[in-house]
C-alpha cells in the first residue's frame, strides 16, 4: 500500500514537498480524536522484551526517529503514535532561518537513499520550546537536537547553543549537541576537541541549571572523522561528563552507491544518509565502543533499514538506534515492524531483554576459536 502510494504520489513529488505532505497526514490522522490512542495500542513496541533503560529514560524499545524529519517539533507525538520508541526533534538553531534554497532534498531510490542541504531550516529555539511546552502528554520521549546559528560565527558558537539549551533544556528527556551536519558551513570544525570543549561545556552548565533532573547531554558526530578525532571525542566526552555519543550524521562521501552517477551529480552538494553510509557509521560505531566500552550511552544511526541491521548496532555497542531514511523509504508501519522484528529476535537468541546483546559482537570476538 505505501509502496504504491510511495510511487505513484510521493515520487511525483518534489523531496521537500513530499516529506511535507507525508508528515502533514500523519499529524492530520493523529489530531482526530481517538486516532492517537488507537494507533499507540497497535502500533506501541509492546514486548517487555524490547525495554531499555538508558538516559535516566525507561523506554519501550531500543527505536527513535532520528533528528531532522521534525526540526520545529510540530508533531513528535504524531510520530511516536506509529511506534518510535523516542523521538528526537530539530536541529533547531537559537535564531530562526529559512535554511537553504530549494531544491534541497534529493531521492536516489535505487540506492534508498538522499542527499540533502537543508542546511538548518527551522522556526528557532523559541518556536520549538513554546510547542514543546504546548504538548498535552509528556509520555513519549522527545530529545532535542541543537545546531549553531548560521549567521553566527564559530567563535561565538558556545553562547549561541547555550542559548538554545537555556530555552530548551527543561522540556528535553535528552539534549543533543550537533556538530556534524554538512550543510552549516565551518559547523563540523566545531567537532575539534578544542573547539568542542568550550562548546560541550557551556551546554552542560545551562542543563545543570534545571532543577530536581540530570538533563542528558549527547553529542552527533559525522561518518567522516578520521579514527583519531574519533577517539578524541570520545576521551572528551568521558573527561566532561557527556552521557552519550550519536554515531552518525550524514556522509558528504558518495561511496557505495549504485545510482546513475549523472543523478548523483545533478543533487549537488549535500549530506548522504541511508544505505550508503551504513558501513561507516557501524566503522565508527565500533571505534567508540571499542574506546569507551560501556561507559557512554551509544546511539547508532545511519543507514538502518532493517532488524538486522538494528541489532548488528546493538551487538557492536549502541544502547539505541535510529532512522531517518528507512522510515522515508518503509513507510508509515516500519517503525512498528522493525520493533517487531527484533522481538523476534531477541527471543531467539534467548535474551529476557535486548539490552543483554549490546556489546556482544565485541566479546564474540574477544572469545578463543
Ligand atoms: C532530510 C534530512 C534532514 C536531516 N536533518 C538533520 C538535522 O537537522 N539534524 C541532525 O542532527 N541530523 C539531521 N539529519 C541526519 C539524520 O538524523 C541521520 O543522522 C542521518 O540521516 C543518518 O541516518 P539515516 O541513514 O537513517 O537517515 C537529516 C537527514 C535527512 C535525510
Amino acid at each position: 500500500m505505501y509502496k504504491l502510494l510511495f510511487s505513484v504520489v510521493f515520487r511525483r513529488l518534489p523531496a521537500e514537498s513530499a516529506h511535507r505532505l507525508g508528515f502533514g497526514l500523519i499529524r492530520s490522522v493523529a489530531a482526530v480524536p481517538g486516532v492517537s490512542w488507537l494507533l499507540r495500542r497497535w502500533l506501541a513496541p509492546c514486548d517487555p522484551v524490547l525495554r531499555v533503560q538508558a538516559l535516566g529514560l525507561d523506554l519501550p524499545g531500543p527505536l527513535g526517529l532520528a533528528a531532522g524529519f521534525d526540526k520545529d517539533a510540530l508533531g513528535p507525538d504524531a510520530l511516536g503514535a506509529l511506534g518510535f520508541a523516542f523521538v528526537e526533534a530539530g536541529t533547531v538553531t537559537a535564531r530562526p532561518q529559512p535554511g537553504n534554497p530549494r531544491p534541497r532534498l534529493f531521492r536516489l531510490p535505487g540506492d534508498r537513499a538522499l542527499i540533502n542541504r537543508m542546511g538548518f531550516n527551522n522556526h528557532g529555539a523559541a518556536a520549538a520550546a513554546a510547542r514543546l511546552r504546548a504538548r498535552r502528554s509528556r509520555s513519549l520521549a522527545v530529545g532535542i537536537n541543537i545546531g549553531k546559528t548560521k549567521s553566527v560565527p564559530e567563535s561565538e558558537a558556545a553562547a549561541d547553543y547555550a542559548a538554545s539549551a537555556e530555552l530548551l533544556a527543561g522540556l528535553a528527556d535528552y539534549l543533543v549537541v550537533n556538530v556534524s551536519s554538512p550543510n552549516t558551513p565551518g559547523l563540523r570544525n566545531l567537532q575539534a576537541a578544542d573547539q568542542l570543549r568550550p562548546l560541550l561545556t557551556a551546554v552542560r552548565e545551562t542543563l545543570d541549571g534545571v532543577r530536581d533532573r540530570h538533563v542528558p547531554l549527547l553529542v552527533k558526530i559525522a561518518p567522516d572523522l578520521a579514527d583519531s578525532d574519533i577517539d578524541a571525542i570520545a576521551d572528551l566526552a568521558l573527561e566532561l561528563g557527556v552521557d552519550g555519543i550519536i554515531a552518525t550524521n550524514t556522509t558528504i562521501t558518495r561511496d557505495h552507491l549504485t545510482s546513475d552517477p549523472a543523478d548523483v551529480e545533478a543533487a549537488g552538494a549535500g549530506g548522504l544518509s541511508g544505505p550508503p553510509v551504513r558501513q561507516r557509521a557501524l566503522h565508527v560505531l565500533r571505534r567508540l565502543r571499542a574506546r569507551t566500552g560501556d561507559r557512554l550511552v551509544l546511539v547508532a544511526a545511519g543507514g538502518i533499514e532493517t532488524a538486522d541491521d538494528a541489532w548488528e548496532r546493538i551487538e557492536a555497542g549502541a544502547t539505541l538506534v535510529q532512522a531517518y531514511t528507512g522510515f522515508v523509504y518503509g513507510g508509515p508501519l516500519w517503525p512498528h515492524r522493525i520493533h517487531a522484528d527484533l522481538a523476534c529476535r531477541a527471543h531467539a537468541a534467548g535474551f529476557t531483554s535486548i539490552q543483554q546483546a549490546i556489546g556482544t559482537s565485541e566479546e564474540k570476538s574477544r572469545r578463543p576459536h
